[in-house]
């Protein structure tokens, strides 16, 4: 397979094994909105939001009626505001444009839940802000949210005064400014608001014939409480411009207008989640956190990745604003300027990784805007869909919402440099996107996910894509009947592995997705430490089967200790080698359970797959029964293959691991030809049977991955060579140690090379004749002998091969 082959292959199997991005709510994960309705589901700790994005739109707005009875949830679908409304809102109005709306999900912020209305085009930002709101709830105690007093400042411009003497003057008189202020806005007075002081500013020099002259702006503050603030702002510089003026005693009134850069109304989010619960997908705490580090740091070292940052982060905060009815293009150049103002362009969200008392490590997140949110006034009166989507949110405060709007923005950004930094971002969205598509296309509900799982595999997201589908599947003509039967849809048995033991520095995690035949139920197959799980596992791959992967790993470990691999170092790279550590084994497994379970027909599939691997076109069928071992193995080859594509430079090392999975194919297939005597076991090809038979245990992959972990400019072709002949010497004595240990523990398996060296030399009955051991033992290091150059007897001593391997 090729590398972008791959890579598709692999892209489909993730796009099936990514949790949706919308993760359901748990049990007991519940709003709990004043509303009484919610209380009574919240006491019931039922799952209010579980399966929303399952549910069709209908269905969801039956949920949002009962949670909030005097909501017109209807508003949303049909729209609110009518021609006539719009027409008064602007000018040469021809009609509306729309926007979806959705909801944002599972945000917890100083200890209050959060159902969050967003509108906007784009797919995936609300799924992202849910999934990530439910994951900083869950693992940080939510959002901590502070906001500040609503005061807005409005500018009034003075042309050719002396700035000190009018500084001083205005400084002299500011409360007379204020009362002037405030007797011109009495209502907002009586509502706690109004001018809360003066402030001068030297804005450049004029030079005029005979002295120069400064140009100042004296700026009104204003505390604008529940509204956004800048028709009143405006109004009271135009107001009290004149009466500042005549205090001044000189100079022309240039502009008046109130800045959206409003500093005095600032509004924070940060998050606190312990590193160790930052674990997502496949990687650990720490690689996450410093793959945000990481993400972070380039936003902040280079502007074109800033630029993008902070659209992500204004991916959130628009799509709420637009939902409340807030001055988006106000909050928008709030934003931009305030990331310029250390100099530079910078940007907004600050991460970094730091220790408590106790040494216990954190991720801290933190979004700080200077925000103007509004609960009442400006185009709040004249939507009634405003009322809607406020009484969703809670009938928050303008500073409950500046609150929701910088936690969305943060969890936009959170959710963003996640992805960038664990998985890379297009998949995510591609699939959202492809979604459209399939919808726009015309592709009935029941086929969406099988549409989007295609154009992923093809990596191409169109209506062409979406239309070869259809007809591939001989259903087009048949869709256009509208008569789409369920069972053309595809199901997918999935493996989880989970190895966990306090020798492997980090727990091991792999998922995969193995497509179904359509006459077949999906298998769910866990691996993993339970002993329910053992069991099953055992069943399929033989008993201790989970042991086995375990020691092997194990004793990988030991090998590395032994073989002085140059410049090793065992944090180098250590996930990956484990991931590919226990492919390997696993594919030993599965081949070896295809060989023993369906014996000569385990065979022929075993020398299908590697005829297909070694690039033939051959087809053959598979009964089946058979299915799941089959596409499990086979996932799990080109999962190897995209793991070695995307993440080995060095070529040798890299046709290296690829040709002893081959080798390891081939010589288990071939070993139970043996045993299943279509191959004749003799003298002669006795070597070449033990040969086969030592790739149960496959100790050159091992060995091969451990390169990874090495000094890369000391790897040469020739030392991959020295480590394939290694491997395979240490892999014959293994197995010979543990054969003879077998008949020790009096095991009866004939797939024994002990057994079967007793039996062509005639001596079938004398397992337990200490010289009968030492004899086999002493052929096999003749096999060995001179393959290669170096001492091999430290490893072989200090490996201690019984110990780890044979009781299992
Ligand atoms: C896409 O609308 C926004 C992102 O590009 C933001 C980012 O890269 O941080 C995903």
């Amino acid at each position: 397979m090729s590398y972008t082959k791959a890579l598709k292959r692999l892209q489909t199997i993730r796009a099936h094994v990514a949790p949706n991005l919308v993760e359901e709510t748990k049990e007991g994960d519940n709003s709990t909105h004043s509303d009484s309705m919610l209380r009574n589901v919240s006491n019931k700790k039922a799952s209010i939001w579980s399966g929303f994005h399952q549910k069709p739109i209908k269905d969801r707005i039956n949920l949002l009626k009962r949670l909030y009875p005097t909501l017109d949830g209807d508003i949303f679908l049909k729209g609110s505001l009518t021609p006539a409304q719009a027409d008064m809102m602007v000018e040469n109005c021809v009609g509306k444009i729309e926007l979806p709306l959705g909801l944002g999900l599972n945000f917890l912020i100083n200890g209050k839940e959060y159902v969050v209305p967003m509108a906007l085009e784009e797919p995936s930002v609300i799924a992202a802000a849910s999934s990530v709101a439910k994951f900083v709830s869950e693992r940080g105690g939510g959002f901590k949210v502070h906001t500040t007093a609503p005061v807005m400042a409005s500018q009034i411009v003075f042309i050719g005064v002396n700035y000190s003497s009018a500084k001083y003057l205005v400084d002299m008189n500011s409360q007379k400014i204020v009362d002037f202020c405030n007797s011109h806005c009495r209502v907002m007075v009586s509502y706690g608001g109004g001018c809360r002081g003066v402030r001068t500013k030297k804005i450049y020099e004029l030079q005029t014939e005979d002295e120069s002259r400064d140009v100042m702006v004296v700026e009104l503050l204003i505390d604008v409480q529940e509204s956004m603030g800048m028709n009143l702002c405006n109004t009271l510089a135009e107001r009290c411009s004149e009466f500042i003026r005549n205090i001044i005693g000189e100079g022309k009134i240039g502009l008046r207008i109130a800045t959206n850069l409003c500093v005095e109304r600032m509004a924070t989010s940060f998050f606190k989640i312990p590193v160790d619960k930052l674990a997502w997908k496949d990687l650990n705490g720490k690689e996450v956190a410093q793959g945000i580090i990481r993400a972070y740091e380039f936003a902040v070292h280079d502007i074109k990745r800033t630029a993008t940052h902070n659209k992500g982060i204004m991916n959130g905060v628009d799509a709420v604003a637009l939902a409340l009815g807030q001055d988006w293009r106000g909050i928008e150049a709030a934003a931009h300027t305030y990331a310029t103002l250390d100099g530079g362009y910078r940007p907004l969200t600050k991460y970094r990784i730091a220790k408590d008392t106790s040494g216990r490590e954190f991720l801290l997140g933190e979004l700080e805007l200077p925000i103007a949110c509004a609960s009442k006034g400006g185009v709040l009166g004249t939507n009634p869909a405003y009322n809607a989507t406020h009484l969703v949110a809670g009938q928050p405060t303008g500073r409950q919402i500046a609150g929701i709007l910088v936690s969305v923005g943060l969890a936009q950004n959170f959710a963003a440099m996640r992805a960038l930094a664990v998985e890379g971002i297009q998949k995510g969205h591609m699939t959202l996107h492809a979604k459209n598509i399939a919808v726009s296309a015309g592709v009935p509900p029941n086929l969406i996910d099988e549409v989007v799982a295609f154009m992923s595999s093809k990596g191409t997201f169109d209506v062409g894509t979406v239309e070869d589908y259809m007809k591939a599947h001989k259903i087009y003509s048949v869709t256009k009947k509208g008569n789409i039967s369920e069972s053309s849809k595809k199901t997918f048995s999935t493996c989880f592995v989970k190895i966990d033991h306090p020798d492997l520095a980090e727990t091991i995690i792999l998922n995969l997705i193995i497509e179904t035949p359509e006459d077949q139920k999906p298998i769910h197959l866990s691996i993993t430490q339970d002993p329910e799980d053992k069991k099953a596992f055992g069943k399929i791959f033989g008993d201790h089967s989970y042991d086995w992967i375990l020691k092997i790993l194990l004793l990988s470990n030991q090998l590395t200790e032994v073989t002085e691999l140059p410049g090793y170092q065992k944090t180098h790279q250590a996930s990956l080698c484990y991931r590919l550590k226990l492919i390997t084994i696993l594919i030993n497994r599965v081949v070896t359970a295809i060989l023993r379970n369906y014996k000569e027909e385990g065979i022929e599939i075993i020398e299908s797959v590697y005829s297909v691997c070694k690039g033939s076109n051959v087809e053959y069928k598979i009964p089946s029964s058979h299915f799941f071992l089959h596409n499990l193995l086979t996932e799990l080859i080109a999962t190897y293959r995209y793991y070695i594509d995307e993440n080995i430079d060095n070529k040798f090392l890299r046709e290296a691991l690829i040709e002893d999975i081959m080798i390891s194919l081939f010589g288990l297939k071939e070993s139970y030809k043996y045993l299943y005597g279509i191959t004749g076991l003799t003298k002669e090809n006795y070597s070449i049977f033990i040969g086969h038979s030592s790739k149960r245990i496959n100790l050159t992959q091992v060995l091969l991955i451990d390169i990874l972990a090495c000094d890369q400019s000391r790897i040469t072709s020739e030392y991959i060579k020295h480590i394939v002949a290694l491997g395979q010497v240490i892999e014959l004595k293994a197995v010979s140690i543990r054969d003879v240990h077998k008949a020790e523990l009096n095991d009866n398996s004939n797939y024994n090379c002990y057994y079967n060296w007793l039996k062509i030399h005639g001596k079938d009955a004398q397992r337990m004749n200490e010289k009968n051991k030492v004899e086999f033992l002493k052929s096999v290091d003749e096999l060995n002998a001179g393959k290669i150059s170096v001492d091999t007897s430290k490893i072989m001593n200090q490996i201690k091969f019984n110990l780890l391997l044979l009781n299992v």
